[in-house]
């Protein structure tokens, strides 16, 4: 396998070296491409040295070539790996400019991207960072680290780029994975539905769409063919193969409906109306005294797609509840013929983290106090290919 090790400018360029070494005991070919502010810090020969491989360098972009460079690059290897990835990198990459030879890879490349940042904390703290690494998480880059530690202003902080060991770790775990569903459709419907009572009024929750953020990335990161049914979200909007977006209960249905029978997937992790009004006023309804709405209950769209379960299929489903999450849970599991179904509290819709746990038809169970909703959607798959026998 082949990995392009991008280097960037910053003072953990020779990290990137050490890096490059741990990657060629593996067995992994290396091939280096440092940036014109690395060539600062460390040098072409020092990698190709140590990797035995080409280094490429910002001049090697311009030599005429019978295929471009980069080209050739992105084409050949199975990861890029770009560590560390400074401030600039990180900004221009999120915003499309390809200005030199190692961004232009990236341009280029269809396989998993892996980023190691490295800066100093103020830069860390950059909104305009979190916006642009937003950006190329929801284009499916994997970011490792950054670390707290000593930093090269003496001072300690947020900002040191992650150990070489943990970067080879995590690149190894998605270089195995890549590709587990390959060949496999999976349907995730998140985010909330609203009902409309009148023009501008409707009835809705707090769920911002983040957890089907996490699972279309997972989802994307093992090779399925992903199709996303979006409600209302208030969170990034997640990347996959095909995109619906729905706002109300019955057009999620009619999309799941439609969609479901050819998926080997499907995971209905969307914040669903229970109710509707049972009549919506064409005009705006003025100020008064009492209004009183009737609503009616809506279907459970999860049942129906139990109820309709092809063979071989993996359904997923979610409880979000105040009290006896547990036992609800197991009943909702059987009840809606789901094969896994996680347990939420209340407090999940809209937080990063959630206590809870995975509960399978087998009874196994697995539980999260405090788990990011990327480590849940993570374990959630690890379920999923269990269940798929892949
Ligand atoms: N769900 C659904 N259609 C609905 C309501 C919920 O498909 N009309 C799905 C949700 O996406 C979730 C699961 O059912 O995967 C459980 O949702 P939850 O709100 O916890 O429970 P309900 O099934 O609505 O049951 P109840 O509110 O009675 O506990």
């Amino acid at each position: 396998m082949r990995v392009i090790l991008g280097i960037t400018g910053s003072v953990a360029a020779h990290k990137g070296a050490f890096l490059a070494r741990l990657f060629v005991k593996k067995g992994y070919r290396v091939t280096g491409v440092l940036t014109r502010a690395a060539e600062r810090f460390i040098t072409p020969l020092q990698i190709s040295s140590l990797t035995g491989d080409e280094c490429f360098k910002e001049a090697d972009f311009f030599v005429p070539q019978t295929k471009p460079l980069h080209i050739e690059l992105a084409e050949s290897a199975d990861l890029l790996v770009v560590a560390p990835a400074s401030y600039n990198f990180i900004g221009k990459a999120a915003c499309g400019i390809a200005d030199g030879l190692l961004l232009s890879v990236f341009s280029a490349f269809r396989r998993p991207v892996v980023m190691a940042p490295a800066m100093h904390s103020s830069m860390w703290n950059s909104p305009f960072l979190r916006e642009n690494m937003e950006k190329l998480r929801s284009a499916g880059v994997h970011f490792v680290g950054p670390v707290v530690g000593i930093l090269s202003s003496g001072e300690s902080g947020m900002g040191r780029m992650a150990d070489p060991v943990e970067i080879l770790r995590f690149s190894e775990k998605l270089l195995g994975e890549a590709g587990k569903l390959k060949g496999k459709k999976v349907i995730i419907a998140y985010g909330r539905t609203e009902e409309e009572i009148d023009p501008v009024r409707v009835i809705t929750n707090r769920s911002s769409g983040k957890m089907g953020y996490y699972l279309a990335e997972r989802a994307k990161a093992l090779g399925a063919y992903t199709i996303l049914v979006e409600g209302e979200i208030s969170y990034v909007s997640p990347v996959g193969d095909e995109k619906h977006r729905v706002r109300t209960h019955s057009q999620m249905r009619d999309a799941m409906m439609k969609l479901s029978p050819e998926a080997d997937v499907i995971i209905m992790s969307a914040a669903v109306s229970d109710f509707r009004p049972e009549a919506r006023s064409e005009e705006k309804i003025k100020r008064g005294n009492t209004l009183e709405l009737t609503l009616v209950p809506t279907g459970d769209i999860l049942a129906e797609i139990g109820k309709n379960k092809k063979e071989g299929q993996v359904l997923v489903g979610f409880a979000l509840e105040s009290k006896n999450l547990e036992e609800i849970a197991r009943e909702k599991l059987s009840r809606k013929n789901l094969d896994i179904i996680v347990g939420n509290t209340v407090e999940a819709p809209g937080s990063d983290v959630l206590d809870g746990f995975i509960l399978d038809k087998k009874g196994d169970v697995r539980k999260f106090k405090g788990a990011h909703k990327a480590e849940v959607a993570s374990a959630i798959f690890e379920k999923i290919v269990e269940f798929l026998g892949v």
